[in-house]
């Protein structure tokens, strides 16, 4: 990695609190016969990944369904967004489409704007997002240049409670001509309601993170989708951060080529 990610890599370490350089497991200094075998870091095994349904089979209401399908650019598709009714849309100030490279082949998905990306028009840029931002630069990853970023709900639930299901099978026709329209190479899919929407499951995003799933999505095929913990669940519960830590690695060797998606 570049020095600059290594030093945001370090940074990270810090602010999570690994203020000793530890081996992952404790050495018997004391047996007998020295030097013992290597520690080697705990992999976490990789279960197979799971294929999902196509998701060209999702019910949604026709009309939405529809206006998605017929977006040919992604001013397009904001624009049938933005002419969707909603009661969502009633209550938010703006509408939350995108940030990121969109050539970047890696792209990331989130839950719903809160309020600062309500105010700001743009996904990611509160205290989660600016997490986000630091826990992807330590793998060597920046937004302008190395990913796009979006949301299932691309308006801001009031008082930002979770969305309904109601609300997000509205817009998830829009969230999969979104996908089909950047082509991204990856997938990235930020805590429960972005996993447990896109992959189709009924596990919480404890069981599902950590691994790769496929994904079919009409016109592309098959998408490697890693699932991880949100951002804003790390604010809330710093003892998982060793977990996203882990999830942050095998991004990296993937995109690396060294471990391959599924
Ligand atoms: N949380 C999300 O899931 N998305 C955002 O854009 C901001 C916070």
């Amino acid at each position: 990695m570049e020095r600059e990610a290594l030093l945001a890599a370090l940074r990270l370490q810090l602010e999570w609190g690994a203020d000793d350089a530890l081996e992952a497991l404790p050495v018997d200094r004391f047996a007998a016969p020295p030097p013992a075998a290597p520690v080697r870091p705990v992999v976490p095994a990789r279960p197979a990944a799971v294929v999902v349904a196509p998701l060209a089979l999702v019910p949604a209401p026709a009309a939405a369904a529809k206006l998605a399908g017929e977006a040919d650019s992604l001013d397009a598709l904001k624009d049938a967004i933005a002419a969707t009714e909603s009661t969502l849309r009633d209550t938010a100030t703006n509408l939350v489409f995108s940030d990121g490279n969109p050539a970047s082949g890696l792209m990331m998905i989130g839950e719903a704007p809160g309020a600062d990306e309500d105010r700001a028009g743009k996904p990611f840029v509160g205290v989660s997002g600016r997490l986000l931002d630091r826990m992807v630069a330590s793998i060597g990853l920046q937004r302008e240049r190395d990913f796009y970023l979006t949301n299932i709900l691309p308006w801001r639930p009031p008082g930002n409670r979770t969305p309904t299901d109601a609300e997000i099978m509205l817009f998830l026709p829009f969230l999969l001509r979104h996908i089909a329209l950047i082509r991204p190479r990856h997938l990235v899919l930020l805590g429960g309601v972005s996993a447990k929407t896109l992959l189709r499951a009924k596990d919480g995003i404890t069981r599902l993170r950590g691994r790769w799933h496929g994904l079919e999505v009409e016109g592309l095929g098959r998408l490697p989708a890693l699932a991880t913990l949100h951002p804003a669940y790390l604010l809330r519960s710093p003892a998982a951060k060793r977990d996203a830590w882990s999830d942050l690695l095998l991004l990296r060797r993937t995109l690396d080529g060294s471990v391959a998606p599924e």
